[in-house]
């Protein structure tokens, strides 16, 4: 492909010959350019920015939001964003963002791997929503997705105005070529694009699966930590951020946006990720969920499942999350005299789960990589028979182990609305409440 990423961006590289660099920080003021004096000094918009760029700024919180929480960053480009044809409606394919197609129904759901198809498809045809809730007009809410995909995007640029989005490869790398510059996010590690920001997707490993959280609400941020103190859970520092490399390439592309709900293109005669400096604290991220410090009980008892918090959304009410971001990853339990497993439990939140990797710790069977689970708010769920048994006899005397597996959880708020697509899909496993059925009454009211 005939990208002009820039030798001084590539010079400016902290990090290895095989992979973009990187700015190390969650929500840092950053500031990142790819040719030596490119970002102006000492004001934002001069008359003239330097090399002939238009300055340009993309704010992703209300102006006068709270200083901590304030997103902008500072764009200088060499065309503006408004330089596009007039956007035209295209299919929507198998993405939506109204979930009121079906009644809901309070089972618990799961569904085995959704296939990658054999035609060529690009990250952006290959979303498919499973479930969401709430609206992107009402900025309140969140989309669920897959994404199934085989084909890298070349001359197509995307952007969600519906909400950040985040990324969960499960299978293949993801090539994310962003305004502010270049990330390569594996599986185990997930990526956040903001709302707003264009990007391109590359699949260099060809068929590529993974889940997509698209948060209409407040964007993620990183949780306190109360009395854990000031370390731990996910560290700010093992967030990375680009480096700003530009491309100076002309041709007929197709800019594709998301807006209220529609997929929408535009004819663009260059691309879009021309930003040869930027800086500000609005910018995709790339997070490796292997150096989440996991916490855990050491004495007796399973905590809450919030000590695994990765990424949460607030909301309006404080201490509710329109969103979490939650990871089960591999840990070492304890706890004696204790059922290790997660308890059963019915919460008023509503639980979307994957697995990146390896075995879920609470179902021996059934839960597979690139599957996923339903439990809604207040539907009884826990760990199945077969892994009640093994608990309920385990000698927690000794430390037990659990080395591999990665599964994660999209928890929600409000409910969450299957589509109609999960609903129907051929993946939807008809028999998989029974893998409780199996749990029997030991109840005897003469032993204590
Ligand atoms: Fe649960």
């Amino acid at each position: 492909m005939d990208q002009a990423i820039s030798r001084h961006a590539q010079a400016a590289s902290a990090g290895t010959s095989d992979g973009p660099a990187y700015q190390s920080g969650f929500g840092n003021e950053f500031a990142t350019e790819a040719l030596p004096g490119a970002l102006p000094v000492g004001q934002n918009s001069p008359q003239r920015a330097p090399y002939g760029l238009y300055a340009e700024q993309i704010s992703g919180t209300a102006f006068t939001a709270p200083r901590a929480a304030n997103r902008r960053t500072w764009c200088y480009r060499i065309r503006p964003g408004a330089v596009h044809e007039p956007f035209y409606r295209i299919d929507n394919g198998r993405v939506a963002s109204t979930f009121d197609a079906p009644a809901t129904p309070p089972n618990q759901l799961r569904w085995n791997p959704l296939p990658i198809p054999e035609r060529p498809t690009d990250f952006v045809d290959g979303l498919v929503t499973m479930a969401g809730q709430g609206d992107p007009a009402a900025m309140s809410g969140c989309g669920i997705h897959m994404y199934l995909a085989n084909l890298s995007m070349r001359d197509r640029f995307f952007y969600n105005a519906d909400g950040e989005m985040l990324l969960v490869p499960q299978q293949g790398r993801l090539r994310l070529a962003t305004e502010m510059g270049r990330l390569e996010v594996a599986p185990l590690e997930i990526a956040v694009v903001p709302r707003g920001v264009r990007f391109r997707v590359e699949l260099p490993d060809g068929a590529s699966r993974g889940y997509v959280c698209e948060n209409y609400g407040a964007l993620f941020r990183l949780p306190d930590l109360g009395p854990l103190g000031s370390n731990g859970l996910a560290n700010p520092r093992d967030f990375l951020a680009p480096v700003a490399a530009y491309e100076d390439r002309e041709g007929d592309f197709e800019l594709t946006a998301k807006f209220l709900g529609n997929l929408w293109s535009a004819r663009i005669g260059h691309s879009p990720l021309d930003v040869v400096a930027w800086h500000g604290n609005y910018t995709p991220y790339k997070y490796d969920l292997r150096r989440f410090n996991t916490i855990g009980s050491i004495s007796f008892d399973h905590p809450d499942p919030s000590i695994f918090l990765v990424l949460q959304a607030p909301s309006d009410t404080p201490g509710v999350d329109t969103i979490d971001f939650v990871i089960f990853p591999p840990r070492i339990l304890a706890m004696e005299h204790t059922f290790r497993p997660p308890w059963y439990h019915r919460n008023v939140a509503s639980e979307f789960m994957g697995l990146i990797h390896g075995v879920y710790d609470a179902k021996a069977e059934g839960f597979v990589p690139g599957g996923a689970s339903l439990h809604n708010c207040f539907t009884g769920h826990g760990p199945d028979a077969e892994t009640y048994a093994r608990a309920v006899q385990a000698d927690t005397s000794k430390p037990q182990y659990i080395r591999d597996t990665m599964a994660f959880m999209f928890e929600t708020r409000l409910p969450i609305r299957p589509t109609r697509f999960a609903l129907e899909a051929s993946e939807l496993q008809a028999d998989y409440a029974r893998c409780w059925q199996g749990l029997a009454k030991h109840f005897d009211p003469d032993r204590p």
